[in-house]
């Protein structure tokens, strides 16, 4: 007998709508009946690599995250088994000592722009959405957020997206969406899809 848990994979570009859509299927679905997990927690420290803004590290490259370790999570999961995710501070681009624990729920909402195009992730998912999101408004609203949420320079983010983000989404997110049970266009009303996916859901 399993446990019942099952993993929804959201997945997309940066900036396509993936963390929007994941809180609202989240928020339909209730929380005793679901959590999300971000791939955003598995960064690998990177703190002895980084130099400067915009420079250097790939974070957009799935060896930046410990996909191992998210694997070996979600199989515990499925087993109903709970798990410690790590904390990655965005900041200082270190994983801390400290964990957040995590119980198995019904469905585990799984947001991520790389989980796709994983060998070792996608057996785990039994269902997934990929949000399609033209590249000059995935653009636009990434360097929004950056700017005021992340405290970011424009120059900065700009060269990141043009050597890093962009590169690394044509060659790993773009045809990861191969993968998905459903593509949506990240530039619609969620709302009826939210509804539709929390029915077919419980
Ligand atoms: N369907 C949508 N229509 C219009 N704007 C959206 C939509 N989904 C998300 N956004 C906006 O786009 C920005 C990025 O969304 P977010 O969900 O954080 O993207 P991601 O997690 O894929 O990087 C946010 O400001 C959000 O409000
Ligand atoms: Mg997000």
């Amino acid at each position: 007998m399993g446990s019942g848990v099952r993993i929804i994979g959201i997945s997309g570009g940066s900036g396509s709508g993936k963390t929007t859509f994941a809180r609202a299927l989240q928020s339909a679905l209730g929380d005793a009946g679901s959590v999300i997990l971000a791939q955003d927690s598995y960064y690998i420290d990177q703190s002895a690599h980084f130099k400067g803004d915009g420079e250097n590290v790939n974070f957009d490259h799935p060896s930046a995250l410990d996909f191992p370790l998210l694997a070996e999570h979600l199989a515990l999961l499925k087993v109903g088994q709970p798990i410690r995710v790590p904390i990655y501070n965005f900041a200082s681009h270190t994983r801390s000592r400290q964990y957040s624990p995590m119980e198995p729920r019904p469905i585990i909402v799984l947001d991520g722009t790389l989980i796709l195009s994983q060998d070792a992730i996608r057996p785990h998912l039994a269902a997934s959405i990929f949000i399609e999101t033209p590249e000059a408004v995935r653009f636009d609203r990434r360097f929004r957020r950056d700017l005021t949420e992340r405290g970011r320079q424009p120059e900065g983010i700009r060269k990141q997206f043009e050597r890093q983000v962009k590169p690394m989404h044509d060659l790993f997110i773009e045809p990861s969406k191969a993968h998905a049970t459903e593509i949506l266009s990240g530039e619609t009303d969620f709302r009826p899809h939210i509804e539709r996916w929390a029915r077919s859901l419980t």
